[in-house]
Protein backbone atom coordinates (compact mmCIF):
# COMPACT_ATOMS: atom_id res chain seq x y z
CA UNK A 1 0.00 0.00 0.00
CA UNK A 2 2.35 2.81 -1.06
CA UNK A 3 1.79 5.75 -3.07
CA UNK A 4 1.36 3.88 -6.58
CA UNK A 5 -0.70 1.66 -5.34
CA UNK A 6 1.14 -1.05 -6.48
CA UNK A 7 4.15 -2.68 -4.34
CA UNK A 8 8.00 -2.54 -4.88
CA UNK A 9 9.56 -5.69 -6.46
CA UNK A 10 12.42 -5.61 -5.11
CA UNK A 11 15.95 -8.03 -5.58
CA UNK A 12 17.66 -9.68 -3.02
CA UNK A 13 20.87 -7.86 -3.79
CA UNK A 14 22.52 -5.51 -1.43
CA UNK A 15 20.11 -2.83 -1.96
CA UNK A 16 16.92 -4.76 -2.27
CA UNK A 17 17.79 -6.12 0.86
CA UNK A 18 18.77 -2.84 2.86
CA UNK A 19 15.22 -1.64 1.23
CA UNK A 20 13.08 -4.51 2.39
CA UNK A 21 14.94 -4.53 6.04
CA UNK A 22 14.56 -0.45 6.19
CA UNK A 23 11.07 -0.98 5.28
CA UNK A 24 10.65 -3.63 7.74
CA UNK A 25 12.62 -1.88 10.49
CA UNK A 26 10.06 1.50 9.80
CA UNK A 27 7.02 -0.74 10.65
CA UNK A 28 5.70 -2.02 6.72
CA UNK A 29 5.21 -5.24 5.45
CA UNK A 30 7.63 -7.11 3.17
CA UNK A 31 7.21 -10.57 1.62
CA UNK A 32 10.23 -12.28 1.60
CA UNK A 33 10.95 -15.92 0.76
CA UNK A 34 11.99 -18.70 2.83
CA UNK A 35 12.71 -22.09 1.49
CA UNK A 36 9.19 -23.24 2.75
CA UNK A 37 6.64 -20.45 1.10
CA UNK A 38 6.69 -17.03 0.89
CA UNK A 39 6.09 -15.07 4.04
CA UNK A 40 4.65 -11.19 4.60
CA UNK A 41 6.82 -10.13 7.27
CA UNK A 42 6.32 -7.53 9.55
CA UNK A 43 8.11 -6.16 12.49
CA UNK A 44 6.94 -8.45 15.49
CA UNK A 45 7.74 -6.40 17.91
CA UNK A 46 4.96 -3.40 16.73
CA UNK A 47 1.62 -3.70 17.21
CA UNK A 48 0.78 -1.39 14.82
CA UNK A 49 3.39 -3.09 12.01
CA UNK A 50 1.76 -6.71 12.94
CA UNK A 51 -1.98 -5.44 12.22
CA UNK A 52 -0.99 -4.30 8.54
CA UNK A 53 -0.16 -8.19 7.86
CA UNK A 54 -3.94 -9.18 9.05
CA UNK A 55 -5.20 -5.96 7.04
CA UNK A 56 -3.48 -7.18 4.02
CA UNK A 57 -4.36 -10.70 4.46
CA UNK A 58 -8.05 -9.70 5.36
CA UNK A 59 -7.77 -12.78 7.88
CA UNK A 60 -10.89 -13.01 9.51
CA UNK A 61 -9.69 -13.83 13.06
CA UNK A 62 -6.19 -12.86 14.85
CA UNK A 63 -4.28 -16.13 14.38
CA UNK A 64 -0.99 -16.15 16.09
CA UNK A 65 2.22 -15.80 13.76
CA UNK A 66 5.22 -17.36 13.53
CA UNK A 67 8.11 -14.98 14.75
CA UNK A 68 11.32 -15.42 12.32
CA UNK A 69 14.56 -15.24 13.45
CA UNK A 70 18.17 -15.40 11.86
CA UNK A 71 19.93 -16.97 14.28
CA UNK A 72 18.70 -20.21 16.70
CA UNK A 73 20.92 -18.13 19.55
CA UNK A 74 18.18 -14.95 18.96
CA UNK A 75 15.27 -17.30 18.78
CA UNK A 76 15.76 -19.20 21.97
CA UNK A 77 16.34 -15.97 23.84
CA UNK A 78 12.12 -15.19 23.07
CA UNK A 79 11.43 -18.52 24.50
CA UNK A 80 11.69 -21.51 27.49
CA UNK A 81 13.15 -24.42 25.53
CA UNK A 82 12.92 -27.79 27.50
CA UNK A 83 15.00 -30.80 26.68
CA UNK A 84 13.16 -31.26 23.76
CA UNK A 85 12.54 -28.37 21.85
CA UNK A 86 16.30 -27.98 22.56
CA UNK A 87 17.37 -30.99 20.69
CA UNK A 88 14.69 -30.17 17.83
CA UNK A 89 16.21 -26.87 17.47
CA UNK A 90 19.62 -28.22 17.30
CA UNK A 91 18.87 -30.59 14.92
CA UNK A 92 16.08 -28.93 12.55
CA UNK A 93 17.51 -24.55 12.70
CA UNK A 94 17.59 -23.74 10.57
CA UNK A 95 14.96 -25.06 8.78
CA UNK A 96 11.69 -25.88 7.80
CA UNK A 97 10.38 -26.57 11.55
CA UNK A 98 8.58 -24.10 13.77
CA UNK A 99 8.62 -24.35 17.78
CA UNK A 100 5.52 -23.56 19.96
CA UNK A 101 7.52 -22.63 23.10
CA UNK A 102 6.38 -20.88 27.08
CA UNK A 103 7.41 -17.15 25.51
CA UNK A 104 9.94 -16.18 27.86
CA UNK A 105 10.38 -13.17 30.09
CA UNK A 106 12.95 -11.11 27.33
CA UNK A 107 10.17 -12.13 24.28
CA UNK A 108 9.84 -8.91 22.37
CA UNK A 109 7.41 -10.92 19.94
CA UNK A 110 4.17 -8.57 21.04
CA UNK A 111 0.39 -9.80 22.59
CA UNK A 112 -0.84 -9.17 19.11
CA UNK A 113 1.37 -11.59 17.28
CA UNK A 114 1.01 -13.94 19.14
CA UNK A 115 -2.88 -13.45 19.51
CA UNK A 116 -2.69 -13.07 23.64
CA UNK A 117 -1.48 -16.41 24.35
CA UNK A 118 1.35 -16.65 26.83
CA UNK A 119 3.29 -19.50 24.17
CA UNK A 120 5.18 -18.16 21.18
CA UNK A 121 6.20 -19.91 17.65
CA UNK A 122 9.37 -19.60 16.60
CA UNK A 123 11.26 -20.41 13.60
CA UNK A 124 14.86 -19.87 11.94
CA UNK A 125 14.24 -20.45 8.37
CA UNK A 126 17.14 -22.26 6.27
CA UNK A 127 17.23 -20.02 3.39
CA UNK A 128 20.59 -17.02 2.79
CA UNK A 129 17.97 -14.41 1.52
CA UNK A 130 15.39 -15.21 4.56
CA UNK A 131 18.06 -14.93 7.11
CA UNK A 132 20.42 -11.83 5.40
CA UNK A 133 17.07 -10.35 6.00
CA UNK A 134 16.24 -11.11 9.18
CA UNK A 135 20.24 -10.21 10.47
CA UNK A 136 19.62 -6.68 9.37
CA UNK A 137 16.21 -6.17 11.05
CA UNK A 138 17.89 -7.58 14.50
CA UNK A 139 14.67 -8.01 15.66
CA UNK A 140 11.72 -10.41 15.64
CA UNK A 141 9.93 -10.70 12.02
CA UNK A 142 6.25 -12.00 12.07
CA UNK A 143 5.48 -13.60 9.04
CA UNK A 144 2.46 -15.81 7.74
CA UNK A 145 2.07 -17.49 4.21
CA UNK A 146 2.25 -14.14 2.19
CA UNK A 147 -1.32 -15.12 0.51
CA UNK A 148 -5.07 -14.01 1.07
CA UNK A 149 -6.62 -15.32 3.90
CA UNK A 150 -7.95 -18.71 2.51
CA UNK A 151 -5.98 -18.83 -0.44
CA UNK A 152 -2.79 -21.30 -1.30
CA UNK A 153 0.10 -20.27 0.10
CA UNK A 154 2.31 -18.76 -2.21
CA UNK A 155 5.52 -20.25 -3.58
CA UNK A 156 7.38 -17.76 -5.97
CA UNK A 157 7.16 -13.65 -5.91
CA UNK A 158 4.23 -13.68 -9.04
CA UNK A 159 1.85 -15.46 -6.56
CA UNK A 160 2.00 -13.34 -3.87
CA UNK A 161 1.56 -10.31 -6.38
CA UNK A 162 -1.57 -12.11 -7.30
CA UNK A 163 -3.11 -11.97 -4.04
CA UNK A 164 -1.54 -8.89 -2.15
CA UNK A 165 -0.68 -6.47 -5.03
CA UNK A 166 -0.84 -3.38 -3.48
CA UNK A 167 -2.01 -4.21 -0.57
CA UNK A 168 1.95 -4.91 0.85
CA UNK A 169 4.57 -2.47 0.73
CA UNK A 170 7.27 -4.41 -1.23
CA UNK A 171 7.90 -8.21 -2.03
CA UNK A 172 11.40 -9.72 -2.07
CA UNK A 173 11.44 -12.05 -5.13
CA UNK A 174 14.06 -14.90 -4.16
CA UNK A 175 12.72 -17.16 -7.23
CA UNK A 176 10.60 -20.62 -6.58
CA UNK A 177 10.75 -21.68 -2.74
CA UNK A 178 12.23 -25.58 -2.60
CA UNK A 179 10.29 -27.02 -0.13
CA UNK A 180 6.64 -25.96 -1.03
CA UNK A 181 4.75 -26.84 1.85
CA UNK A 182 4.90 -24.77 5.26
CA UNK A 183 7.41 -25.53 8.51
CA UNK A 184 6.30 -28.03 10.33
CA UNK A 185 5.29 -26.99 13.82
CA UNK A 186 5.74 -28.90 16.73
CA UNK A 187 4.60 -27.17 20.47
CA UNK A 188 6.82 -27.72 23.53
CA UNK A 189 4.58 -26.57 26.43
CA UNK A 190 5.65 -28.93 28.83
CA UNK A 191 5.05 -32.68 29.01
CA UNK A 192 5.63 -34.96 25.54
CA UNK A 193 6.18 -32.58 22.18
CA UNK A 194 3.04 -32.21 19.79
CA UNK A 195 2.94 -32.46 16.33
CA UNK A 196 0.60 -29.56 15.76
CA UNK A 197 1.00 -29.38 11.69
CA UNK A 198 2.88 -31.67 9.53
CA UNK A 199 5.56 -30.00 7.29
CA UNK A 200 8.61 -29.78 5.70
CA UNK A 201 10.22 -31.71 8.30
CA UNK A 202 9.03 -34.91 8.64
CA UNK A 203 7.37 -37.10 11.53
CA UNK A 204 9.99 -39.21 11.27
CA UNK A 205 13.09 -36.92 11.58
CA UNK A 206 11.72 -35.63 14.22
CA UNK A 207 10.97 -39.08 16.00
CA UNK A 208 14.83 -40.06 15.20
CA UNK A 209 15.97 -36.96 16.98
CA UNK A 210 13.14 -37.29 20.10
CA UNK A 211 13.80 -41.43 20.15
CA UNK A 212 9.97 -41.58 20.72
CA UNK A 213 6.63 -41.54 18.52
CA UNK A 214 4.70 -38.41 18.52
CA UNK A 215 0.91 -38.35 18.45
CA UNK A 216 -1.02 -37.99 15.30
CA UNK A 217 -2.27 -34.54 14.27
CA UNK A 218 -5.61 -35.49 13.87
CA UNK A 219 -5.58 -36.92 17.16
CA UNK A 220 -4.12 -33.17 18.41
CA UNK A 221 -6.49 -31.47 17.01
CA UNK A 222 -9.56 -33.38 18.01
CA UNK A 223 -8.31 -32.93 21.86
CA UNK A 224 -7.42 -29.61 21.49
CA UNK A 225 -7.43 -26.95 18.74
CA UNK A 226 -4.53 -24.89 19.92
CA UNK A 227 -3.42 -23.92 16.41
CA UNK A 228 -5.96 -21.91 15.86
CA UNK A 229 -5.95 -21.94 12.24
CA UNK A 230 -4.90 -25.45 11.64
CA UNK A 231 -8.94 -26.72 11.24
CA UNK A 232 -11.37 -26.39 8.44
CA UNK A 233 -11.02 -24.82 5.14
CA UNK A 234 -7.62 -23.32 4.30
CA UNK A 235 -5.61 -23.97 1.92
CA UNK A 236 -8.35 -23.16 -0.99
CA UNK A 237 -8.53 -22.86 -4.04
CA UNK A 238 -11.65 -21.85 -6.05
CA UNK A 239 -12.42 -24.80 -7.54
CA UNK A 240 -13.93 -27.98 -5.88
CA UNK A 241 -11.80 -30.61 -4.79
CA UNK A 242 -11.85 -34.11 -5.39
CA UNK A 243 -9.39 -36.35 -3.53
CA UNK A 244 -8.17 -40.08 -4.30
CA UNK A 245 -9.00 -39.76 -7.46
CA UNK A 246 -7.98 -43.04 -9.34
CA UNK A 247 -9.91 -42.04 -12.72
CA UNK A 248 -10.73 -38.35 -14.19
CA UNK A 249 -14.85 -37.65 -14.55
CA UNK A 250 -15.09 -35.63 -17.83
CA UNK A 251 -14.35 -31.76 -17.94
CA UNK A 252 -12.35 -32.11 -14.20
CA UNK A 253 -9.27 -30.87 -14.10
CA UNK A 254 -6.48 -33.22 -12.50
CA UNK A 255 -3.76 -33.62 -9.93
CA UNK A 256 -1.97 -36.38 -11.11
CA UNK A 257 0.96 -38.11 -9.17
CA UNK A 258 3.13 -40.58 -10.55
CA UNK A 259 1.39 -40.30 -14.19
CA UNK A 260 -2.04 -41.67 -12.08
CA UNK A 261 -5.03 -41.24 -12.93
CA UNK A 262 -4.68 -41.04 -16.51
CA UNK A 263 -6.70 -38.00 -18.22
CA UNK A 264 -7.08 -37.74 -21.73
CA UNK A 265 -9.81 -35.56 -22.35
CA UNK A 266 -9.07 -33.08 -18.90
CA UNK A 267 -9.03 -29.45 -19.59
CA UNK A 268 -6.00 -28.95 -17.46
CA UNK A 269 -3.52 -31.56 -15.88
CA UNK A 270 -0.73 -31.47 -13.86
CA UNK A 271 1.22 -33.84 -12.19
CA UNK A 272 3.19 -33.08 -9.08
CA UNK A 273 5.69 -35.66 -9.98
CA UNK A 274 6.00 -38.15 -13.05
CA UNK A 275 8.33 -40.56 -11.11
CA UNK A 276 6.30 -40.52 -7.43
CA UNK A 277 8.87 -38.77 -5.97
CA UNK A 278 7.06 -37.06 -2.36
CA UNK A 279 10.04 -33.70 -2.07
CA UNK A 280 9.13 -32.94 -5.85
CA UNK A 281 5.49 -33.39 -5.24
CA UNK A 282 5.49 -30.99 -2.08
CA UNK A 283 7.88 -28.31 -4.11
CA UNK A 284 4.96 -28.48 -6.71
CA UNK A 285 2.00 -28.73 -5.25
CA UNK A 286 0.69 -24.90 -4.43
CA UNK A 287 1.55 -24.15 -7.79
CA UNK A 288 -0.16 -26.73 -9.29
CA UNK A 289 -3.39 -26.14 -7.44
CA UNK A 290 -3.10 -22.15 -8.67
CA UNK A 291 -2.26 -23.34 -12.82
CA UNK A 292 -5.38 -25.85 -12.35
CA UNK A 293 -7.95 -23.24 -10.88
CA UNK A 294 -6.96 -20.86 -13.44
CA UNK A 295 -8.53 -23.00 -16.26
CA UNK A 296 -11.98 -22.90 -14.61
CA UNK A 297 -12.64 -26.27 -13.99
CA UNK A 298 -15.39 -26.51 -11.66
CA UNK A 299 -13.70 -29.94 -10.07
CA UNK A 300 -10.07 -30.75 -9.42
CA UNK A 301 -9.30 -34.54 -9.30
CA UNK A 302 -6.33 -35.51 -7.18
CA UNK A 303 -5.05 -38.67 -7.15
CA UNK A 304 -3.96 -40.72 -4.04
CA UNK A 305 -0.59 -39.47 -2.34
CA UNK A 306 1.45 -41.45 -0.39
CA UNK A 307 1.11 -41.18 3.47
CA UNK A 308 4.70 -41.74 4.46
CA UNK A 309 7.20 -38.74 5.14
CA UNK A 310 6.40 -35.12 3.26
CA UNK A 311 3.30 -37.34 2.16
CA UNK A 312 1.52 -36.72 5.28
CA UNK A 313 2.32 -32.94 5.09
CA UNK A 314 0.92 -33.13 1.30
CA UNK A 315 -2.04 -35.08 2.25
CA UNK A 316 -3.16 -32.32 5.10
CA UNK A 317 -3.01 -29.51 2.86
CA UNK A 318 -5.28 -31.54 0.31
CA UNK A 319 -7.73 -32.82 2.84
CA UNK A 320 -8.09 -28.77 3.70
CA UNK A 321 -8.18 -27.78 0.22
CA UNK A 322 -11.30 -30.46 -0.01
CA UNK A 323 -12.91 -29.35 3.30
CA UNK A 324 -16.50 -28.11 2.50
CA UNK A 325 -16.56 -24.17 2.98
O1 LIG B 1 6.56 -22.27 6.57
C1 LIG B 1 5.93 -21.53 7.33
O2 LIG B 1 5.68 -21.82 8.52
C2 LIG B 1 5.47 -20.17 6.77
C3 LIG B 1 6.72 -19.36 6.44
C4 LIG B 1 6.39 -17.98 5.95
O3 LIG B 1 7.57 -19.31 7.56
N1 LIG B 1 4.62 -19.49 7.69
C5 LIG B 1 3.35 -19.92 7.97
O4 LIG B 1 2.66 -19.10 8.87
O5 LIG B 1 2.87 -20.92 7.49
P1 LIG B 1 1.08 -19.23 9.10
O6 LIG B 1 0.69 -18.02 9.91
O7 LIG B 1 0.36 -19.41 7.83
O8 LIG B 1 0.95 -20.49 10.03
C6 LIG B 1 1.36 -20.46 11.38
C7 LIG B 1 0.74 -21.61 12.12
C8 LIG B 1 -0.74 -21.37 12.29
O9 LIG B 1 -1.43 -22.54 11.98
C9 LIG B 1 -0.88 -21.00 13.76
O10 LIG B 1 -2.11 -21.37 14.28
C10 LIG B 1 0.29 -21.76 14.40
O11 LIG B 1 1.32 -21.71 13.45
N2 LIG B 1 0.73 -21.07 15.63
C11 LIG B 1 1.37 -19.91 15.74
N3 LIG B 1 1.54 -19.55 17.03
C12 LIG B 1 0.99 -20.54 17.77
C13 LIG B 1 0.85 -20.76 19.16
N4 LIG B 1 1.30 -19.89 20.07
N5 LIG B 1 0.22 -21.89 19.55
C14 LIG B 1 -0.22 -22.78 18.64
N6 LIG B 1 -0.12 -22.62 17.31
C15 LIG B 1 0.47 -21.51 16.87
MG1 LIG C 1 -0.99 -19.81 5.84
Amino acid sequence: MNDLGSSLRLVPDADGLAEAARLLSAGRTVAFPTETVYGLGADASDPVAVARIYAAKERPSFNPLIAHLAETAAAKAQGVFDDAASRLAGAFWPGPLTLVVPAGPACTVCDLARAGLASVALRVPGNAIARDLLARVGRPVAAPSANRSGRVSPTCAAHVLADLDGRIDAVLDGGTAPVGVESTVVACLGGPPRLLRPGGVTRAELERVLGYALAGVEAENAAAPIGPGLLASHYAPRARVRLDATTAVFAEAVLRFGGVPEATEAPAVFDLSPTGNLAEAAANLFSALRLLDASGAETIAVAPIPRGGLGEAINDRLRRAAAPR
